[in-house]
């Protein structure tokens, strides 16, 4: 069964297009890339993903469901999570707030909590869980404002395995970390990979062709939709390459 299966979908803020008849499937443990340029629709087609957004036309199904009004399926890490650092949070609060309740079957009260002031005991424990799964387990009970944008970075992750899910969306996740920082993070993703399907929006062209096994490009429309053996193609190449690049070599294809 595919992990998301999204058909024909058309969406629109106000009157403005920002998605066009996309079609798109992602198998289940996929290594899904999203590239293309500022304002192509790249963080809208998340959300809709994720039910924020309704689409004007067309359907998206979370195996095998449409509507899917739970969260628990779905981990996300939104584009640009800069946290206000004065704000004297720890850790661990961070990753709570990415809590629902999947760790015990009790359905309600932790729902889209989002401090730990009431937490249960088991809670606690999903969160450090989460936080031993990309190494950061040590820093739980440090303050954000302490931790470097990579290592905060992977907290956000880690809020976002709080739940368990099958599907991990990341919108940027390495946007101002430095290209040491950024291949962590990507083998943090590929480890993830192992057992979470990974679908990541991403600037990185060069590093994410590495870890990724498909391809999308959005603008607008889904201008090609392409498979491993012309990602190796690419990797092959040396040297860092610009989108338009990427392209030329790919083939434009749908
Ligand atoms: N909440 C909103 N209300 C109205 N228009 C929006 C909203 N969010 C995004 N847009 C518009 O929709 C288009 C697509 O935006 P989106 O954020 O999906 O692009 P993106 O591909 O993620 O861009 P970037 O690479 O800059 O993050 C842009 O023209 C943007 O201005
Ligand atoms: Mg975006």
């Amino acid at each position: 069964m595919d992990a998301i299966s999204i058909k024909n979908l058309t969406c629109f803020y106000d009157e403005q297009k920002v998605l066009e008849d996309i079609n798109l499937d992602v198998k289940e443990r996929d290594f899904l890339a999203i590239i293309g340029p500022n304002g192509g629709g790249k963080s809208t087609l998340l959300k809709t993903i994720l039910g924020i957004i309704t689409p004007k036309k067309g359907s998206i199904k979370v195996f095998g469901k449409e509507n899917l009004k739970s969260l628990e399926m779905i981990g996300y890490v939104p584009q640009n999570t800069n946290i206000n650092i004065d704000f004297p949070i720890r850790v661990i609060d961070v990753v709570m707030m990415g809590h629902v309740d999947t760790c015990s079957h009790q359905e309600s009260v932790s729902k889209n909590k989002f401090f730990n002031i009431f937490s249960k005991p088991h809670e606690i424990q999903c969160a450090l869980g989460s936080l031993k799964e990309v190494g950061m387990e040590a820093y739980a009970y440090k303050k954000i404002a302490t931790l470097s944008g990579g290592q905060r970075q992977r907290v956000m992750i880690a809020r976002a395995l709080c739940s368990n899910p099958k599907i991990l969306l990341l919108d940027e996740p390495t946007s101002n970390i430095d290209a040491e920082g950024q291949r962590s993070i990507y083998e943090l993703l590929k480890k993830l990979n192992e057992h979470i399907t990974i679908v990541v929006v991403s600037h990185d062209i060069s590093v994410i062709l590495e870890y990724a096994n498909k391809v999308v490009h959005i603008n607008k429309r889904l201008v090609f939709h392409d498979m491993q053996k012309n990602i190796n193609k690419v990797t092959k190449h040396e040297g860092h390459f610009c989108e338009v690049e990427l392209m030329q070599m790919l083939g434009s294809q749908k």
